[in-house]
């Protein structure tokens, strides 16, 4: 087990005000990392702050909105400034949906969507990258991809794009940070019930989906916890550029 103990690590976790990012965070902490909560709703963030400290972890919360550049940066110097060194394990798991097909969908959802799914990975990896390689540190980037880059459903033209281009830009960043001990990987979850979609999957189609996924069932959080600590941990150390799919079989389901 000592090949995925996270102690000593410090790990930011984006979008853990709620959803997979919460639990990611608990799973980091359990790990042994102190984990850096970052999302816009604080209030959130510092319950989940305190609840991880109840457990025993270490947990700090910062306000973060990743569409905004200014936002970010002066989240990165708080960290810096708080804990007075750069994020080791980077989780970049916020992300936003807005349904609709692609003829209807407006200029501003698909900026929102885009704004935060792509540009706010771009912009988080970035200044996590930087930090890391002015401290001459080695680290792990964990981008949040979704099954939806990989196979085409409707209705979710820009999500599944800017999914798409989370996936693709993985291996980029793992390409160019290899040289200095930066990993860089994604993991692809299927469906797991969530703020993003609970609605969808509760509906009658959703049930209609859940009888496609060969194991006939969503997925539950927990089952995200053993490959997220698999990239964060020494026990991935030779992984870089990849993109692991956790989905119940769903991106294999029979034609
Ligand atoms: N649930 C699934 O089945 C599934 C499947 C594949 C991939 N994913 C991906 O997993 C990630 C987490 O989704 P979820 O299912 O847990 O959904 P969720 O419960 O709606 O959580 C989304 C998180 O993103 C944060 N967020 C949204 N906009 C943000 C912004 N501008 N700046 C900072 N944080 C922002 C939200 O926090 P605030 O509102 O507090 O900012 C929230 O914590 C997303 O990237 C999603 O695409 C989910």
């Amino acid at each position: 087990m000592e090949l995925f103990d996270l102690t000593g690590k410090t790990a930011l976790v984006t979008g853990s005000s709620g959803g997979l990012g919460a639990n990611f965070a608990r799973v980091l902490a359990k790990a042994g990392a102190r984990v850096v909560l970052a999302a816009r709703r604080l209030e959130k963030l510092e319950a989940l702050a305190s609840e991880i400290e109840s457990a025993g972890g270490k947990a700090f919360a910062v306000q973060m909105d990743v569409t905004k550049p200014e936002s970010v940066d002066a989240s990165f110097a708080k960290i810096q400034n708080e804990l007075g060194a750069p994020c080791d394990i980077i989780v970049n798991n916020s992300g936003i949906a807005r349904d609709n097909w692609f003829t209807k969908m407006s200029e501003e959802d698909w900026r929102a969507v885009m704004d935060t799914n792509l540009d706010g990975v771009w912009r988080v990896a970035k200044a996590g990258a930087n930090a890391l390689t002015e401290a001459g540190k080695p680290g792990s980037i964990i981008n949040i991809a979704s099954i939806t880059a990989l196979r085409p459903s409707q209705t979710i033209a820009a999500y599944a794009a800017s999914k798409a281009a989370v996936d693709h830009l993985t291996r980029v960043m793992g390409l160019e940070l290899a040289r200095y001990g930066i990993r860089v990987n994604a993991l692809a979850p299927g469906y797991f019930k969530t703020d993003i979609n609970d609605e969808f999957l509760e509906s009658e189609i959703g049930d209609k989906m859940r009888k496609r996924v060969p194991m006939r069932r969503f997925g539950d959080y927990d089952e995200l916890g053993g490959p997220l600590l698999l990239l964060a941990s020494e026990a991935g150390s030779y992984m870089t550029g990849s993109t692991i799919v956790v989905d119940g079989g769903h991106v294999v389901s029979a034609l």
